[in-house]
Parts: C-alpha cells; structure tokens; sequence
C-alpha cells in the first residue's frame, strides 16, 4: 500500500525542498517506485528535478508539479496508483495546500534549523496539522526532522534537549550543515547520486529508516486497533 509523505514548514529555507528530494532519491536508489509532487508555488523543486533529469539522474521517480490546491487530491490519488511510496513538497505558508496534503498523509515531516524561528514556526506548521486530523478525523504523525545543524555546536545539543523535554516528536537523525548539499543541487542530483558511501548520504539513510520504521509502526498500531 503506498504511504504518503508530506514535507512542510511554514518557515521558508528550512530544508524542505532538499530533505524531500533527498529522499526521494534514496528510496528510487533502493528500488522503489517514488512519486514526487512539488505544490510550491516558488518552483524550485521542480527545478532541482528538472536538472537532474536533463543529467541522467532521478530514475524511477515520477514527478508531478500541481500548483493548483484544487488538484492536489487527485494528482496524489493518481500517482499513488504506480508509487509504493510518494511525497509532496509544500509551501511554506498556512494554506488549503497544506491542510490538503497534511490531510492525505501518513506522516508530516517538519524540517527546521536549530533556531528559535524555525522551531516557533515548526510548531505552527503542527498546529495546521492538527487541524488537519480534527477536519478528517484521522491520525497524522508529524515529526521534525533537525536540517543544517552544525557539527558539535552547544545551540545544536541545546536545541535537541529541549524538544526532546517537550515532548515533541522529533527524528533522531539529524540532517547536518554540508556543502555537499548545495553542491548536489547544483549538478541537479543529490548526495546520495553525488557520493553514495558519504556522511550525508548516511545521514539521509538514517533518516529513510526512521520514516520507514514509524511507517510501519503506525500501520501496525492501526491494524490491531481495527482487529
Ligand atoms: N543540510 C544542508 N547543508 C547545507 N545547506 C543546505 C542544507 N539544506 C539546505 N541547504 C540550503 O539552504 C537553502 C534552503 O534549502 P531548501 O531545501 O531550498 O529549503 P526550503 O525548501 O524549506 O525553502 C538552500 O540554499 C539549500 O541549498
Ligand atoms: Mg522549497
């Protein structure tokens, strides 16, 4: 059954568009059949695609670029059709977008950097989420995944202890500061394609088996509730 993943933040920068097509491209990578929908109207991950496209990369991704809210439900329900796994890239901003693609998801990535805005903006982001699950009546897991952390940084360890204090859902993967990643959407590919055995390529593979792992985790809880 194909899970549907939706990456969002209303903070712009925060890592949306690299953390999903990161992915996107480690699961194609694994064998996987990957639908892809960017929904931002600034484009860029089309972009990303197109490029890579254009170089030789991205295979097995299916790609879709629906700016229309109208149409996100049933671009998703299409592509969901051939994809074992499919994610959407959203806009950075409270939106029927959002709402919309939170609405048919399984799980919310929310990325953010370890700073105040990011976070306060994070928890906007669950806010829509939760509203999301009050409109459809469903669960929906959301979790932060940390990007562009510098290495050993006391604001890094800092930020990492409070959340995890809080309660809030975060990964334990954190996405760290590397070149590697402007560098990878330069050549219109990712780090996983760039440098295959790297340290960001590990982390974004760390990052696949924590979503996989909640995937099939929450699949199972709904199971045997449903037993
Ligand atoms: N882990 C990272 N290390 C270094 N630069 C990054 C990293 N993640 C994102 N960036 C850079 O930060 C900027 C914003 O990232 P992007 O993924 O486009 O964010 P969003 O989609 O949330 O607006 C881009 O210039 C991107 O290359
Ligand atoms: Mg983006």
């Amino acid at each position: 059954m194909v899970k549907i993943v939706t990456v969002s933040s209303s903070k712009g920068g925060a890592g949306k568009t690299t953390t999903t097509i990161c992915l996107a491209d480690y699961w194609a990578r694994m064998g996987n059949r990957v639908g892809l929908i960017d929904t931002d109207p600034n484009k860029s991950l089309s972009r990303w695609f197109q490029k890579g496209r254009e170089n030789g990369f991205f295979e097995g991704i299916e790609f879709r670029q629906e700016l229309q809210d109208k149409q996100i439900i049933e671009t998703a329900k299409q592509l969901s059709k051939t994809c074992d796994i499919l994610l959407i890239d959203v806009a950075g901003i409270a939106s029927i977008s959002l709402l919309k693609a939170a609405g048919i998801a399984d799980l919310v990535i929310i990325p953010a950097q370890p700073n105040e805005d990011d976070f306060l903006e994070a928890a906007n982001t669950a806010a829509i989420v939760k509203e999301a699950m009050e409109l459809t009546g469903r669960s929906i897991p959301y979790r932060t995944v940390i990007t562009r952390g510098k290495q050993n940084t006391s604001v890094l360890r800092h930020m990492v202890n409070q959340l995890k204090r809080m309660n809030y859902p975060v990964f334990d993967t954190i996405i760290h500061d590397r070149t590697i990643y402007p560098q990878a959407r330069f050549n219109g590919n990712t780090p996983v394609s760039l440098e295959p055995s790297g340290s960001a390529a590990l982390e974004i593979e760390n990052l696949a088996e924590e979503i996989v792992a909640q995937l099939v985790a929450d699949h199972e809880k709904k199971q045997s509730q449903a037993a």
